[in-house]
C-alpha cells in the first residue's frame, strides 16, 4: 500500500523590540510530522526597525564625540528639493562656533556631483546613522549621483524638511544654513603633508550655521 505522508504547512512569527528598534522573527516550512519541526527551527530574524521617529531637538542635546561622529561614524551631506536631491559620504569635516554662531564645516571636492546642489541651495543637511546603514553610506561614498540613482540603490528614505533633504533612517539630523564657501589654496597650506590629499582637487569648504536639530 502507498501511504503519501500528510504535509503540514506552518508559519510563525515573532515581534520583540530592544531598545528603540523592532525586530521580526520568523520562520515557516512544510512538515510530514511534528517531530521534523524541531530540524526546521532556523530562525530568520529581520532587525533593527526604527520604532522612534525624529524629533525636533535642540543642539545642546547633542552629546558625542565629534571625532568618532564625523571621522569614524561618518554622514550624509544632502542637498536639493523634492524635485531632485543628492547625497554624498563624509568623514571630513567639523563642529564649532564661528561669527557667534553654531557651525558645521564640510570639504566637498570640486568633483563631487552634490557640490552642484549644495551651491544651488541656501541649506544642506547633514544625516549620521547607525552602525547598521554603514554599507548604505560605503555606497554614498563610492558612487556618483552622476551615475546612478543613490536613493533608490540604498533604500534610504529621503524626508523633506522646509529647507533641506535628510534622510528618515539617520539617528540625528542638522539641518544647516550656507554662511560661506570658499575654496582651500594650495598658496594657504603651511605643512608640506597637506599636499599628498591633492592632485590639483582642492575642496570647497562649506561653513553652515546650525539652524535645526532633528534626533530620535
Ligand atoms: C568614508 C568616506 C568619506 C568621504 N569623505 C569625503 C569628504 O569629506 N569630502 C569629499 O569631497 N568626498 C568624500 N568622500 C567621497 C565621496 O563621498 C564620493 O566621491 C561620492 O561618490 C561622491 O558622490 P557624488 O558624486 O554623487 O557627489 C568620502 C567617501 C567615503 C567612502
Amino acid at each position: 500500500m502507498n501511504i503519501t505522508p500528510r504535509r503540514t504547512f506552518y508559519a510563525c512569527a515573532v515581534f520583540f523590540q530592544i531598545e528603540n528598534k523592532a525586530h521580526l522573527c520568523y520562520h515557516f516550512g512544510i512538515v510530514s510530522e511534528l517531530s521534523d519541526i524541531k530540524n526546521h527551527i532556523i530562525i530568520k530574524t529581520k532587525g533593527g526597525f526604527n520604532m522612534s521617529e525624529l524629533i525636533k531637538s535642540d543642539y545642546s542635546a547633542l552629546s558625542f564625540n565629534p571625532f568618532d561622529k564625523i571621522g569614524k561614524q561618518w554622514m550624509l551631506i544632502t542637498a536639493g528639493n523634492e524635485s531632485g536631491l543628492n547625497t554624498m559620504t563624509a568623514s571630513w569635516g567639523g563642529m564649532g562656533v564661528l561669527w557667534n554662531k553654531n557651525v558645521v564645516y564640510i570639504f566637498v571636492r570640486p568633483q563631487r556631483h552634490t557640490l552642484g546642489f549644495i551651491d544651488n541651495s541656501d541649506y544642506f543637511s547633514l544625516s549620521f546613522f547607525s552602525e547598521e546603514y554603514k554599507k548604505a553610506l560605503l555606497l554614498c561614498g563610492t558612487k556618483s549621483g552622476k551615475d546612478c540613482d543613490k536613493v533608490k540603490e540604498t533604500g534610504l528614505t529621503p524626508a523633506f524638511d522646509e529647507n533641506a533633504p535628510y534622510f528618515k533612517e539617520a539617528e540625528t539630523v542638522l539641518i544647516c544654513k550656507k554662511l560661506y564657501r570658499q575654496q582651500l589654496s594650495p598658496d594657504s597650506v603651511v605643512d608640506e603633508r597637506v599636499f599628498k590629499e591633492y592632485n590639483d582637487d582642492y575642496h570647497f569648504v562649506f561653513v553652515g550655521e546650525i539652524t535645526e536639530v532633528l534626533q530620535r
